[in-house]
């Protein structure tokens, strides 16, 4: 035993014997290293150091010196203990301070790895502090494909300045000039990082030629403890007197802490609060560190409040301001992300008909998604299919009793326990004529069947039964099964749940769209509508009739390419129409919503071919008989040729159609004619159907050259004919500054000719497949950029957000409102800020005003005439809470009661499949709610505030007045004049 004591000392002799041998120190006051410089060696006062290269010493400005040891290669210091062992080993909480003066960068300080190895970029494990391109940074690293994030603080050149680091098991925080700059938190300790044995070098860094010291360095000392947090809560709402809990030690640690305030009439240095008797006092508290010769500052802010303080007067006038177009908040659907099919479509079966293609249409692929079951040969035919639209067809082939044929349904078949499933299969005899069975296999388990029957015959038939599953299945097999051998002939093959709406949409992707209460829905997209290329375009007669009888068509999201790019991973995406126009329409009378069909103009996307129709060319009339027959498939007349597909599709009643769409995000160039395009659709649909309101737009962005150039003709054009356009889409996918700094765009528009914002999100990236993307800030800057939508909603006749829908990893575009998988979905933020706008409009805005709107709040207020309610909205998106006082004249007699719907949460928050209400309105009820009350609306939250009133209110309307009222149990708006003449009246719907 003590053999081996002896042998192993001598070993650590051993390998220490390359450090310098120096006094060896007691580290009472915690420090395990010290180096000054001063006496112009590399010898530490506390610890050892080895030398490797040159040294220049230079005076240090405080009566010593201090050491140049980088600028070239091979110039460095390592550093041990004081028994020459690795420093920083086993400990997990350090402080580590030293002087530096930066000449350049890059520049690395002190450095400590696991080993010298040199780093892997993204795949690194050091503790580093450097003066980097733009910042001193205190890299903690411990990666495996990602970089963490650091705590910084600005670079700065030729000035001497004092570093700590403070490292705890959770953080790092960075302290210049004894003052607290930064921190950051780390799901890693120091040495489960460094492990047993770390390199440490003071002046170099292991990523090889030029990571050097470009500067002095001087007074390093490294101390074994770390001061960590003190938590105060928040302190920005102290409005009671009481004692603040400050500590004045540190556990266990050589340290004290010392309090001072910037105002000891409101907190003192002990921490006791003293409430003013009006208004807020700011109070800086400080905690000021001292250990060795050093001492570090850490600062909280407070706000003591008065008791009746708040920050803003919210005050509601009587005042009118503008109406609100009746459901102004709509819904923009486009099949990209896979929405339509493998989507809101309630066909579980991928590529049913067999005609999917591949690679931009260009490669027919009938059997992707198909596959055995068991065993048998699966082959495509297109010799006397089912119709010329849909010519292909599978002929299977089986060996035996039991075979049949797979789809692979995107995610494989999901199905509930108990519910029914409706199959439908087309199928002809050919060597084989016995039975036909749909059954699902989980895991090789039978969970639901149904005999479809027993006798193929030689004509194609429609067979069809309900499967009912016995279980709960994900990821399952769906099989069409023969029972005996020969080869059949098979298409359409269809699996629809009993509960989709109206059988063709999935209920709860419907069922969210439907509590949104939309105003509108814009389809069939965005680009969709103008297709890659001219072929690949949305044609709204390809989308009718029996849906066997409709022409597949490739999906133009399959690329966002302008070269064709197709190994996407979406290079199978197509678009069955299974969903088509007349699906639209269902859809928006099962919304109560508007239609505003889009139709192509001729165009193919600006941003892919951009082909183009020549025209004066007969087909560029064909584009223009199309956008008519649209409306006569609308609303036409049952004896019409489109109005009668309509009614032998189920539909005799018109659907109404009031707005159109002509051409999606268009913009004028040399070749395109874009402006004249417009031009001649517009005569031609107001020469028949003078009443319909137009779609026009202004480009893909707000802002550019292209959208103040479409203003300038659309402006023209308007002036000359009212019709010209009813609304110009603009479209904004911009970051949540923008959507802050843009909060008053609309304030100064002109107002002669009406706006739709179209497509608009907030957003950080637009990346595929990431639902991270819809975080609560991005729809928190929506919510405030809406307030001012709002406001000016006599120039904004309709808004909606885009992409609606995205399915978990079939996503081209994040962010997105609505995601899901093959089991459920849920709403993104964005989701819920939109359906509080639309369940909460009103039907005109009331003027109000903030006092000492610094710190902007955002905010709008409406009058909702058949609940009398006064709806207030407010976004604040600031890290503090804010308390509103809210005021109304006189005139607004309030009931009493208030509801409110408020969202709150860390602006990083998102909503998921697994935590689908993370970030969700919270509802709250109010009695007793007075003019005057405070309103404390949360740091970082959206709150809308229904004020219940009596009705009885009479409202300023320019020089004239609007009185609401009831009448019996019917809430009726009356308006008069500026001499009191009834000049209208209405009943509040
Ligand atoms: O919403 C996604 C796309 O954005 C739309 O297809 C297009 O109109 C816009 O560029």
């Amino acid at each position: 035993m003590l053999k081996r004591i002896i042998s192993a000392a001598v070993s650590a002799a051993i390998a220490v014997s390359a450090f310098a041998l120096l006094p060896v120190h007691a580290a009472d006051d915690g420090l395990i290293f010290a180096l000054d410089f001063d006496n112009q060696t590399t010898e530490a006062t506390v610890g050892r150091t080895e030398l490797f290269g040159d040294i220049a010493y230079e005076e240090d400005g405080n009566g010593g010196y201090a050491a140049r040891l980088g600028d070239k290669r091979g110039n460095y210091l390592s550093i041990a203990d004081e028994n020459g062992k690795p420093l920083l080993a086993g400990h997990d909480e350090l402080t580590i301070t030293f002087r530096k003066k930066a000449e350049a960068v890059t520049s690395w300080w002190l450095f400590a790895a696991p080993d010298d190895n040199a780093q892997v970029y993204g795949m690194e494990h050091y503790l580093g502090i450097l003066d980097n391109g733009s910042n001193l940074t205190a890299e903690r690293y411990n990666n495996s494909g990602a970089r963490n994030e650091s705590p910084t603080y600005a670079y700065e050149q030729g000035i001497w300045q004092d570093v700590a680091l403070v490292i705890t098991k959770t953080k790092s925080m960075l302290y210049v000039d004894g003052e607290f700059v930064s921190e950051k938190e780390y799901d890693f300790t120091l040495s489960e990082m460094l492990g047993k044995n770390p390199v440490i070098y003071i002046g170099h860094a292991n990523w090889g030629e030029g990571e050097w010291s470009k500067g002095l360095i001087d007074d390093i000392e490294i101390y074994d403890f770390a001061f960590g947090d003190i938590d105060l809560g928040d302190l920005t709402e102290l409005e009671t007197n009481t004692t603040l809990d400050l500590p004045e030690v540190t556990d266990n640690i050589p340290c004290t802490v010392a309090w001072s305030s910037s105002d000891e009439n409101a907190i003192t240095s002990s921490g006791q609060v003293i409430v003013p008797e009006s208004g807020k006092k700011p109070v800086l508290l400080t905690a000021s560190y001292t250990f060795g010769n050093h001492t570090l500052n850490r600062r909280f802010n407070a706000v003591v409040k008065a008791a009746d303080y708040y920050d803003y007067d919210l005050h509601v006038t009587n005042e009118k301001g503008v109406d609100i177009q009746d459901g102004m908040y709509g819904l923009f659907f486009e099949d990209i992300n896979y929405a339509a099919d493998g989507g809101l479509y309630a066909e579980m079966i991928e590529n049913r008909s067999f005609e999917a293609t591949k690679n931009l249409g260009k490669d027919y692929d009938g059997l992707y998604a198909w596959s055995a079951y068991k065993s048998g040969m699966l082959e495509t035919a297109d010799a006397g299919g089912l119709n010329d639209n849909n010519p292909h067809y599978l002929t299977f082939t089986s060996t035996a009793a039991g075979q049949g044929f797979k789809n692979q349904a995107y995610d494989g078949v999901y199905m509930e326990a108990g519910k029914n499933y409706n199959v439908s299969v087309w199928a002809k005899a050919g060597t084989y004529s016995g039975a036909m069975s749909a059954k699902v296999y989980s895991d090789g388990a039978l969970s639901g069947e149904v005999k479809l029957t027993d006798e193929l015959t030689d004509e194609w038939v429609k067979y069809e039964g309900v499967i009912t599953s016995t279980k709960n299945v994900r990821n399952a097999d769906f099989v069409i099964e023969l029972d005996g051998k020969g080869s059949a002939h098979f298409d359409m093959v269809s699996c629809i749940p009993e509960d989709a709406i109206f059988g063709i949409f999935r209920k709860d992707l419907a069922e969210k769209l439907k509590l949104m209460n939309p105003g509108f829905l814009r389809f069939p997209g965005g680009c969709v509508i103008e297709g890659y290329n001219l072929d690949n375009r949305y044609n709204w007669k390809n989308s009718i009739g029996a849906v066997e009888e409709r022409k597949q068509n490739w999906n133009r999201w399959s690329t966002h390419m302008a070269d064709g790019e197709i190994d996407n991973g979406y290079k199978h995406y197509n678009q069955t129409y299974g969903l088509g126009f007349y699906e639209y329409f269902l859809l928006c009378e099962y919304l109560d919503a508007k239609a505003v069909p889009v139709v192509n103009a001729g165009m193919a996307c600006q941003y892919q071919t951009n082909e183009l129709v020549p025209i004066d060319s007969a087909e560029f009339g064909q584009y223009i008989q199309d956008a008519l027959d649209l409306i006569e498939f609308a609303n036409g007349d049952v004896t019409t040729t489109y109005g009668a597909i309509r009614a032998q599709m189920g539909h005799p009643e018109p659907f109404n159609l009031e707005i159109m769409g002509v051409g999606n995000e268009q913009w004028q160039t040399s070749a395109n004619e874009w402006h004249t395009r417009y031009e001649r659709f517009e005569a031609a649909i107001h020469e028949k159907y003078p009443d319909m309101k137009l779609v026009g737009t202004s480009g893909p962005g707000v802002q550019d050259n292209d959208y103040n150039k479409a203003w300038t003709w659309i402006r023209e054009k308007s002036a000359e004919n009212d019709d010209f356009v009813y609304v110009v889409d603009e479209h904004y996918y911009r970051t949540p500054d923008w959507f802050y700094q843009n909060a008053h765009f609309y304030d100064d528009y002109p107002r002669d000719v009406k706006v739709f914002a179209g497509e608009y999100a907030s957003r950080r990236v637009n990346q595929p497949n990431d639902p991270k993307a819809n975080t609560w800030e991005t729809a928190l800057s929506e919510a405030a950029y809406m307030t001012m939508i709002e406001r000016n909603a006599d120039v904004v006749y309709m808004a909606c957000y885009a992409p609606l829908f995205a399915r978990l990893n079939y996503t081209q575009w994040s962010p997105d409102m609505i995601w899901f998988d093959d089991v459920s979905s849920y709403g993104s933020p964005t989701y819920y800020v939109q359906s509080l706008y639309s369940n909460n409009s009103g039907d005109y805005t009331l003027n109000s005003e903030v006092s000492d709107n610094t710190e902007e709040i955002y905010e709008t207020v409406s009058y909702d005439g058949a609940t009398g309610d006064v709806i207030i909205k407010i976004a604040n998106p600031y890290g503090h809470k804010q308390r509103v006082k809210l005021t109304f004249d006189d005139a607004i007699m309030l009931e009493g009661g208030a509801d409110a719907s408020q969202i709150a949460g860390d602006l990083m928050s998102t909503n998921s499949i697994d935590n689908p209400e993370n970030i969700m309105p919270e509802a709250t009820s109010y009695s007793g709610f007075a003019n005057g009350m405070n309103y404390d609306v949360p740091a970082n939250s959206f709150t809308v505030i229904r004020v219940h009133t009596t009705r009885n209110a009479t409202l300023k309307n320019g020089n004239g007045r609007i009185k609401n009222g009831m009448i019996a149990d019917i809430p009726y708006g009356a308006e008069y004049d500026a001499n009191g003449k009834l000049t209208g009246s209405w009943i509040y719907e």
